[in-house]
């Protein structure tokens, strides 16, 4: 029988691919230590995904481990031996690191080594996907030309014109330190892909959602935006007018690329993950989209002043996915996510 060892099992995408590889015959093992509600607080805490995984999925074994605690790891992984493993365990908030960056580093870098090194002396064979941001590519983004349109800002330079490829700089731009944590464990995973030729890659999400997401201020805009509008809450818009561009990709999208890897792996890979141009947004259309769903209009404060080392307009350019995988390509719309999402906080709220 496979086996998939999960890092962050009960968060956003680790929820996802436990779900998805199950259903599909796998043995789960999910690492989670709930480290979201310490990093985020209690809006953050992800132990009702955790609940729900334990109860309706019989191949799902949870494992209290926090991916810091090195001795731990590599014991876990030497005695699953897995088939592939997904590292999806982060400090994930771009503004929250500045505030714990011990912690931000220590999970995020440190973290993502003790994984890998336990990979290598236990299942080196085994593909390795680790969830990688574009927050790697630091504030580069911003000095693309752009144009300002009625609702959001664009690319106006047109090699840009299906997004950002994987070869733009990673260096030289400010990240935020969760940015620079990250880039830090996304040049290992790249390493032991290229000097230990084991089968790893990363994976730079843009804005990665879904109805599993437990969406706060700090992370989750998404998911955070939804609860705002069926709370009736004021969302805080933080620059850029309100135009600034996400793309948004449904975790179960993100789960079926992770199978496509783990299905026909390489060795030490990188791709920009996102929903692409089609499911991109600005917040200011992010607000009309859900209150079409909602049949509530948004309350929201601007705030005039951007997050540092915000991008102002970002989608990703999915061609590289693409032409190495094309059996995949993005199935869920956005529409079809808010959907989801506004379900998910609906049904939490009642119970
Ligand atoms: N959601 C996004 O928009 C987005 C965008 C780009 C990249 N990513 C990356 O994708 C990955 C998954 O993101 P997500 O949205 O599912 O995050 P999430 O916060 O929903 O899930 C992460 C899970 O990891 C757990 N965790 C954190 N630190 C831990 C530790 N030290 N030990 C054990 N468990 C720990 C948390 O409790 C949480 O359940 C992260 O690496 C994140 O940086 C996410």
């Amino acid at each position: 029988m496979k086996s998939v060892l999960v890092t962050g099992s009960s968060g956003l995408i680790g929820s996802e691919v436990v779900g998805y590889f199950a259903a599909r015959g796998w043995a789960v093992h999910g690492v989670d230590n709930n480290q979201r509600a310490v990093f985020l607080g209690p809006g953050g805490d992800t132990r009702w995904n955790q609940r729900r995984l334990t109860t309706e999925l019989p191949a799902f074994t949870h494992h209290e481990l926090d991916i810091r605690d090195r001795d731990g790891v590599l014991a876990l992984v030497a005695t699953l031996r897995p088939s592939a493993i997904v590292h999806a365990a982060a400090q994930p908030s771009h503004d929250r690191a500045a505030a714990i960056p011990f912690d931000d580093f220590d999970t995020n870098a440190a973290g993502t080594l003790n994984l890998l090194e336990a990979a290598r002396r236990a299942c080196p064979a085994s593909p390795f996907v680790h969830m990688s941001t574009n927050k790697v590519y630091g504030d580069r983004p911003n000095a693309i030309a752009r144009r300002e349109l009625p609702t959001r800002w664009d690319y106006a330079d047109p090699a840009f014109a299906h997004g950002i490829p994987e070869d733009l700089s990673i260096d030289q731009s400010m990240h935020s330190l969760f940015g620079a944590s990250k880039v830090a464990a996304d040049v290992m995973v790249q390493e032991y892909g290229r000097y230990f030729g084991m089968p790893t890659c990363c994976l730079r999400g843009g804005c990665l959602t879904g109805p599993g997401h437990s969406g706060v201020e700090l992370h989750g805009f998404l998911s955070y935006l939804v609860k705002c509008n069926l709370e009736g809450r004021e969302y805080r818009v933080f620059g850029y007018k309100g135009k600034q561009v996400r793309d948004n990709i449904h975790s179960l999208d993100v789960a079926r690329f992770i199978h496509a890897f783990i299905e026909a792996p390489r060795a030490g890979e990188v791709y920009n993950l996102g929903g692409g141009k089609d499911n991109s947004c600005s917040i200011l259309e992010a607000f009309e989209l859900v209150a079409a769903r909602s049949g509530k209009a948004q309350r929201y404060v601007y705030v005039d002043e951007p997050r540092a080392g915000d991008h102002v307009c970002y989608y990703s350019d999915l061609r590289k996915m693409q032409a190495h995988f094309p059996g995949w390509s993005v199935t869920q719309s956005l529409p079809e996510t808010i959907r989801q999402i506004v379900g998910s906080w609906t049904l939490r709220s009642r119970t």
